[in-house]
């Protein structure tokens, strides 16, 4: 097999999404666009792959580190020009080189791998990858000759009202014969409506060279779309996310509603887990088959166990173990670990916090800095006292511990081993192991005082 190279540009800024972030960078099902595409190319087994920066050049080699080699355009003066700036690395090479733009982020590595065996499989010195539009406004379109052969590539801001009839675009995804396409980048002018150095001016100059240059129709049109306005975006985000909902479908995950169920790129889901609607899981999520999860819930970089059930809630850069229940109603904040068995019921804050095997905070309680070892109690309303308005202290309640509802702890402090807290305590100072702590003050009832007050008279 000869040399395959890929050249993915994403030097833009990308006027057209009026934003602060570099075109490339805006994401689609929590990755960036950019970050697709180089998933995808990566997959397909280059040689090498280069990604041409410019605008935003710092993010996007944050983003795809060692994944790609960067080359820089000092100055974006169009698609053409940003290949140029391969020209030391590759000018001299023989091979393939494909060429994508970082803006189609439903690319496959199944249709650039397809593209480039009908580039050399016909011998040809370039194949272009087209797609037909109902609406091709904004593309590249494919002008034909009599015989049906590909004649030019026109932009859409120079078609003629009669070129711009034709629904059959460029999708801007090319393989080369590489010295062939170095042997003709050069001769590319910017005589143009925008005066800019066009890529696909290459195609036309390969034709008018007499050389065999040939279009590969895609079926699959999402995986060409190209996304330069932000109505763009939100159909590259949709047709993601019935691409990702399907993946999990057929590996076992229910999803009750995958219209209404929001799963990133980046997340595993164990067989026979079941999500309701509403339910938005983004980041790095690992959740473990037989799970039930929402409705309305939000998960962000989580690990969650097997046959756990989180309902209603909200989970953030935290670990949960097998058989939990979180909700309805909870936050998980982030680095709490909650191990298996444990519930966190109605409205029960965690914030870096680990709670053991099988303990309970059922209902309203605050558990900040705190560790909770195995099948400690939590009773309602219960709060760990962690910040006096400069540091955060810890708490630690030991295995067995049985905390009434209503207590205050406040740290730092220890619950010991088996040990009760009253009802109504206030805890200031650490309590032994298997001690009763009561910190509140006796109750007294006057006989028969309410009479005198004739309070009921009175109302
Ligand atoms: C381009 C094609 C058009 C095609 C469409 C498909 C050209 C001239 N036009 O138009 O035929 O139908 O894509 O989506 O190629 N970039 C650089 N440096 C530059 C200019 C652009 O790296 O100097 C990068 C951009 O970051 C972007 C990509 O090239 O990722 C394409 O540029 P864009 O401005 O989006 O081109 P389109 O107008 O979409
Ligand atoms: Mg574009």
């Amino acid at each position: 097999m000869s040399n395959r190279y890929a050249i993915i540009l994403a030097a833009g800024h990308g006027t057209r999404m009026n934003s602060k972030l570099y075109k490339v960078m805006h994401q689609v099902c929590g990755k960036p666009m950019i970050q697709h595409v180089v998933d995808q190319v990566n997959q397909a087994h280059f040689t090498k792959t280069y990604v041409v920066v410019g605008h935003g050049a710092d993010a996007v080699q944050g983003c795809i580190g060692e994944n790609a080699n960067f080359l820089l355009q000092k100055e974006q003066l169009g698609t053409a020009h940003a290949v140029l700036q391969a020209e030391d690395q590759l000018g001299e090479q023989d091979g393939t080189t494909v060429v994508l733009y970082g803006d189609t982020p439903l690319i496959t590595h199944q249709t650039i791998e397809k593209l480039i065996r009908f580039q050399e499989d016909h011998h040809a010195a370039a194949a272009v990858l087209t797609a037909k539009l109902d609406d091709p406004s904004g593309y590249g379109r494919i002008i034909r000759n009599g015989n049906g052969d590909l004649a030019k590539i026109v932009e859409d801001k120079d078609a003629t009202d009669e070129e711009k009839q034709v629904k059959e675009i460029n999708t801007g995804i090319y393989s080369f014969d590489n010295r062939k396409l170095f042997s003709l980048l050069g001769k590319v002018n910017n005589n143009n409506a925008q005066s800019e150095y066009y890529l696909p001016d290459v195609i036309t100059l390969l034709v008018q060279n007499s050389e065999k240059v040939i279009a590969l129709k895609t079926d699959h049109f999402e995986e060409t779309l190209g996304v330069n306005n932000r109505l763009q975006l939100a159909v590259a985000e949709k047709y993601m996310r019935e691409r990702i909902n399907r993946f999990h479908m057929i590996n076992g995950v229910t999803l009750i509603d995958p219209a209404a169920t929001y799963l990133s790129a980046e997340c595993t889901i164990g067989a026979d887990t079941i999500i309701y609607p509403g339910t938005v899981v983004s980041g790095r999520t690992t959740i473990g088959s037989g799970c039930t999860i929402g409705p309305h819930t939000q998960i962000s970089n989580c690990v969650i166990g097997k046959e756990t059930v989180v309902n209603q809630s909200v989970l953030e850069d935290s670990w949960v173990g097998d058989r939990v229940q979180i909700g309805p109603f909870a936050h998980i904040r982030p680095l709490s670990k909650i191990h298996d068995q444990a519930k966190i019921g109605n409205f029960v804050e965690v914030k870096k916090s680990e709670i053991g095997a099988r303990s309970k905070a059922s209902h309203l309680t605050y558990l900040g800095d705190a560790v909770l070892g195995e099948d400690v109690n939590m009773g309602c309303g219960t709060i760990t006292v962690n910040y006096d308005g400069k540091n955060k202290f810890a708490t630690h309640i030991e295995d067995g511990a049985f905390i009434g509802c209503n207590a205050n702890l406040v740290a730092p402090v220890t619950i010991g081993r088996g040990a009760f807290v009253a009802a109504g305590s206030t805890i200031t100072e650490s309590v032994n192991a298997d001690a009763l702590a009561i910190a509140r003050s006796r109750q007294t009832n006057k006989e028969n005082y309410a009479l005198k007050l004739n309070y009921r008279n009175n109302h």
